[in-house]
């Protein structure tokens, strides 16, 4: 209230502003417009007055910056996120020079091996850096009931809900939500959300009609699955912020990019990565990246604006604080060489300068985790279980580099049992438990290659053309606990090592991005066809992709989730 009280003195020009940016075009996120010789008087961290350039009171304190001929925007707002297998510090460090200054971030993978304890360690990583985080609370959902087992109950979830930063449910996978007993838990921390005021993030992947509508009216009012316009538009016109999605496991811009043509309300279509690999983050940006994009698929810039500020901030009720560059609101501001061209020289935080001429003027913030953290693979005894070699076999095979399918298979039909390797996934938490399958399409002719980053489970997954090698595959992932490693025999061809829950690494981006760069060409040199054969691999056990799924308990049928063997 003092705060608000000394802001209004300085927008009357009674109080001198700690910074006063000058003579810049401004960009208004209400009306589109951008406003020539446009001044920003900022106090305490917030802006005070915006509006035509005229001097104000000073004093020998006050710093001036001058933006002439520049584009003043607010700073973006990433909306739906995760990590993708780097440390926080990295993907801050990374995240600072695109001019993105609020990440809103998802939990999923911590809480999968923690459970709340997790959460929780992730979410102190996440204060007191540079950049501002919210986060959504991870639902957990998996395929069945056993892959939940760390998700939070009612009085784990409830106070982290009530925490400001937290600002509601993260994606619940649409498929989930009418399931007996897991829909039940998930239903059940949807309406809690909604009771504190708090958003319940959507997954709507091939959802339509009336299951879409069956979905919505749980009060799920986000999704960041809809690959085409005619998605799009359902969403849109059901009250969904759209939430396009432009970053490393897809880019949907271009099969969406039909609806900027339409006449209809942009104002709840919002831009998001959904996560950036290290390739992504090293060869062309965050979400930067991602408006770049949109502006050069001709979306104009002021409706793409609007999707990484505003839009994103009424979204998630922040907008009293974030998205525009108005009084009353954080002074987080970008300057931008051209309207149409989006390359921050200059970002603030709060009023605090994070960047400047190409360079981050602030360090992330050290993030720290316990020893058993770094120890998470965990293999009880397991056997292999043989595999039949004649007679009708269930195979799940590849239809594109992450969908899949049931397929019926004669195995002494040379034809049909083509291109197939085993698949084994293995309980790595220690509760034992395993199951071999066969994957089809993989394309892969020597070897194995197993991880532990696999989205929604527990299990590792390895795949193999020979039982030694992946043998040498499990005992290398439990030496170094835990990632991806592809041999060949006793041989370690290369690996991409990611201790912190088997999940991350913390080494510097481009060391990341040069061994998984090794690990793919690796894998596409023998034989795998494609393009981010670790992606396709570890979401094998996601109930967030179609139709024929693993567990160590055999492959699930997305759609009625029965469980199934080999056997036909
Ligand atoms: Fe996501």
């Amino acid at each position: 209230m003092e705060k608000r009280r000394i802001l209004s003195e300085v927008a009357l020009g009674d109080v001198p502003p700690d910074t006063i940016i000058k003579s810049g075009t401004l960009f208004n996120v209400f009306t589109r417009e951008f406003l020539k010789d446009q001044s920003i008087w900022i106090k305490d961290g917030m802006i005070a007055y915006v509006g035509p350039d005229h001097d104000p009171l000073k004093d020998v304190t006050t710093q001036v910056i001058d933006a002439e001929g520049m584009v003043l925007l607010p700073g973006l707002i990433e909306g739906h996120t995760h990590l993708n297998r780097t440390g926080i510090e990295e993907f801050v460090r990374h995240v600072i020079p695109g001019g993105v200054t609020t990440v809103v971030m998802e939990t999923i993978d911590l809480g999968l091996i923690f459970g709340k304890e997790g959460i929780e360690y992730f979410l102190r990583g996440l204060e007191g850096q540079p950049i501002r985080f919210y986060y959504t609370v991870a639902p957990l959902c998996g395929l069945t009931p056993s892959e939940e087992i760390k998700a939070l109950k009612r009085k784990e979830f409830l106070p982290l809900l009530r925490d400001p930063n937290c600002l509601g449910i993260g994606e619940i996978y649409w498929g989930n939500i009418f399931l007996k007993k897991q829909g039940e838990r998930v239903q059940k921390l949807a309406s809690l959300a909604l009771d504190l005021n708090k958003r319940v993030e959507g997954h709507t992947a091939g959802a339509t009609g009336k299951k879409l509508q069956a979905y919505t009216c749980f009060g799920v009012s986000s999704d960041h699955e809809p690959i085409t316009e005619e998605e799009v538009m359902e969403r849109l016109r059901l009250g969904y912020w759209v939430m396009i999605r432009e970053g490393s496991v897809r880019k949907e811009l271009p099969g969406v990019k039909g609806v900027f043509n339409k006449k209809i309300d942009f104002r709840r279509l919002i831009l998001v990565t959904d996560g950036i690999d290290p390739e992504g983050f090293i060869e062309e940006g965050y979400l930067d990246a991602s408006l770049r994009t949109a502006i050069k698929l001709g979306v104009p810039p002021e409706i793409a604006y609007q999707m990484v500020t505003i839009n994103v901030a009424e979204h998630f009720h922040l907008d009293h604080l974030l998205g525009s560059l108005s009084p009353g609101k954080m002074a987080d501001i970008l300057i931008t060489p051209s309207v149409g061209e989006f390359s921050p020289q200059f970002a603030m935080r709060e009023g605090k300068v994070i960047f400047k001429d190409g360079k981050a003027t602030v360090e992330p913030q050290k993030t720290a985790f316990p020893n058993y953290m770094f120890k998470t693979v965990s293999i009880a005894d397991h056997t292999f279980p043989p595999l039949p070699h004649k007679g009708k076999v269930r195979t799940m095979e590849l239809v594109t580099d992450l969908v899949t399918k049931e397929k019926i298979i004669d195995l002494e039909n040379p034809e049909e049992s083509r291109d197939m390797v085993m698949l084994l996934a293995l309980d790595r938490v220690g509760q034992g438990g395993e199951f071999m399958g066969l994957l089809k399409g993989l394309g892969l002719q020597r070897g194995a290659y197993g991880t532990t980053m696999s989205w929604d489970t527990i299990d590792m997954f390895i795949v193999g053309c020979d039982t030694h090698s992946m043998e040498t595959v499990i005992r290398r992932l439990i030496e170094i606990g835990g990632g991806g490693v592809y041999a060949i025999g006793d041989d370690i061809v290369s690996e991409f090592p990611a201790p912190l829950c088997g999940m991350y690494s913390l080494k510097p981006m481009e060391i990341l991005r040069a061994e998984i760069k090794k690990l793919e060409e690796s894998l596409k040199r023998n034989g795998v066809r494609w393009e981010k054969p670790l992606l396709t691999i570890d979401t094998l056990g996601t109930p967030a992709i179609p139709h024929l799924r693993i567990t160590h308990h055999g492959y699930v049928r997305l759609r009625d989730r029965a469980v199934l063997g080999l056997e036909v």
